[in-house]
């Protein structure tokens, strides 16, 4: 069998090795011709999958990627991973998906199965996709071509998150469509979870991702509460997540990051409204993780305030700029705002991120383009009035820093593991 993969990115990348070495012939599809070049040649350019693992699908002949739709024409079955972000004003962007599935439209054939992966309102598969595709092809879904939506459940970063062995949920436009989608995905995934439409898979996909916000937003007020109370919040959760039912453990933060969380709980909110609904908790949620950061630069600058400091004037270090963990995936990552609120107020800021050498140039932080990471030594380390730890990266050796630092300010309880001098760390 032969499909297409359209979007290697963080989804689309992972999605085609796991076909590709399932027996599955996968075309890769994408506009960015950089990336293209670069995985034909059997180059990652994600730091969590390797090249060897890009050269083994290469050189078996399983994957190739290409910026050429028409080869479309080609495969039974195509993928769409493209972003789906929000715009400006905050309202979903499905303009990848519209353009992709024009891209598709032209070359589609009977009996051929598109699937969406995308995260996005409940109704873009059946409504939104479907008319392009139908325009485009002169073709009728659910009659003349399949038509699914499966929702990716990626983990960058995690080591226990393999495509092979996460359920996959799977809604289809008619029987026949789900049928077609389930056959496809029972290929290269263990378990498969057949729903009754498009719709619920979509809905289910918003449903996980505002559990997250939620969930996340409470431990963000309770670090607030707790704070003001002389309580340690991270000792509470710890505590409370040894109870073995009806508890799950969320983590406090800086802020929101990455391309799910802060986004897709909002695809649903603007969806809503046309059905003269209100989704109260996820704008709560959103309105409190947003004001995280303006609580972590107070912090911030109570701590130069205990050591007779301004803000303003201050060198201050963020360390670890993607937006969680062991990735190298800074977009939409809390760090930026913290940098940004910063520096408003006269900080000379510095960050260090090993897996972020460089800030690559994008429109939302055009000004820190070409800004790089600081070296990791005691010289340079010391040199700063305050360190803020934004994330926490396993490869940092927070001894060191421990030992280096003068002042931290820890927003992920980093510091926790090593011993610190008394009043050396103050969480945020
Ligand atoms: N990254 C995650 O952890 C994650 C997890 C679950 C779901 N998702 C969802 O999956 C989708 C993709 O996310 P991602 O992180 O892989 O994005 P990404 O930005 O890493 O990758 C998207 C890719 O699509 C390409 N692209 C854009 N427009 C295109 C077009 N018209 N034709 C062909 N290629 C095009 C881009 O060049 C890029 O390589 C989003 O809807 C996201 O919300 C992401």
């Amino acid at each position: 069998m032969r499909i297409a993969i359209v979007g290697l990115g963080y989804v689309g990348l992972p999605l085609s090795f796991q076909f590709a070495r399932s027996g599955v012939s996968v075309l890769g599809l994408d506009i960015d011709t950089v990336k293209v070049d670069l995985l034909n040649q059997g180059k990652s350019y994600i730091k969590h999958l390797p090249d060897e693992i890009v050269a083994e699908v290469v050189r078996s002949g399983a994957f190739s990627a290409s910026s050429d739709f028409s080869r479309i024409r080609e495969v039974e079955a195509v993928i769409i991973c493209v972003p789906t972000p929000l715009n400006k004003n905050r309202e979903p962007d499905i303009s990848y998906i519209l353009e992709t599935g024009r891209g598709i439209a032209r070359f589609l054939r009977k009996g051929m199965l598109v699937a969406l992966e995308s995260t996005s309102y409940p109704g873009t598969t059946d409504e939104d996709l479907r008319e392009v595709l139908q325009i485009g092809s002169g073709l009728e879904a659910g009659r003349d071509f399949h038509l699914a939506f499966s929702p990716e459940r990626e983990d960058p970063g995690n080591p226990d998150s393999k495509v092979a062995i996460i359920p996959k949920i799977v809604g289809g436009l008619t029987p026949a469509c789900l049928e077609k989608a389930v056959a496809l995905y029972s290929k290269a995934v263990k378990t498969v979870v057949p729903v009754s439409s498009c719709r619920v898979a979509e809905a289910a996909k918003l449903l996980e991702n505002t559990f997250r916000s939620i969930n996340i937003a409470l431990v963000n007020e309770l670090k607030v509460v707790y704070t003001a109370m002389g309580i340690d919040i991270w000792e509470v959760i710890n505590a409370a997540r040894t109870k073995p039912f009806g508890f799950m453990p969320f983590y406090p933060g800086p802020g929101l990051g990455g391309h799910c969380i802060p986004i897709d709980p909002f695809y649903l909110t603007w969806k809503a409204r046309e059905f003269g609904q209100h989704t109260r908790f996820i704008e709560l949620a959103g309105e409190i993780n947003t004001a995280m950061p303006s609580y972590v630069v107070h912090r911030v600058a109570d701590a130069l305030n205990e050591r007779q400091k301004a803000v303003k004037g201050s060198s201050i270090l963020v360390v670890g700029l993607a937006y969680k963990p062991n990735v190298d995936d800074e977009r939409e990552s809390p760090s930026y705002v913290l940098m940004e609120m910063l520096s408003e107020r006269g900080a000379k800021v510095a960050y260090y991120d090993p897996y972020v050498p460089v800030i690559r140039p994008t429109r939302e932080h055009a000004h820190w383009a070409g800004t790089k990471s600081v070296a990791w030594n005691r010289e340079t380390i010391s040199s700063h009035d305050l360190v803020l730890i934004a994330t926490n990266h396993a490869c940092v050796n927070y001894q060191e820093l421990a030992e280096w630092a003068n002042c931290i300010v820890d927003t992920r309880n980093a510091m926790a593991c090593v011993p610190t001098r008394q009043g050396q760390v103050s969480k945020a």
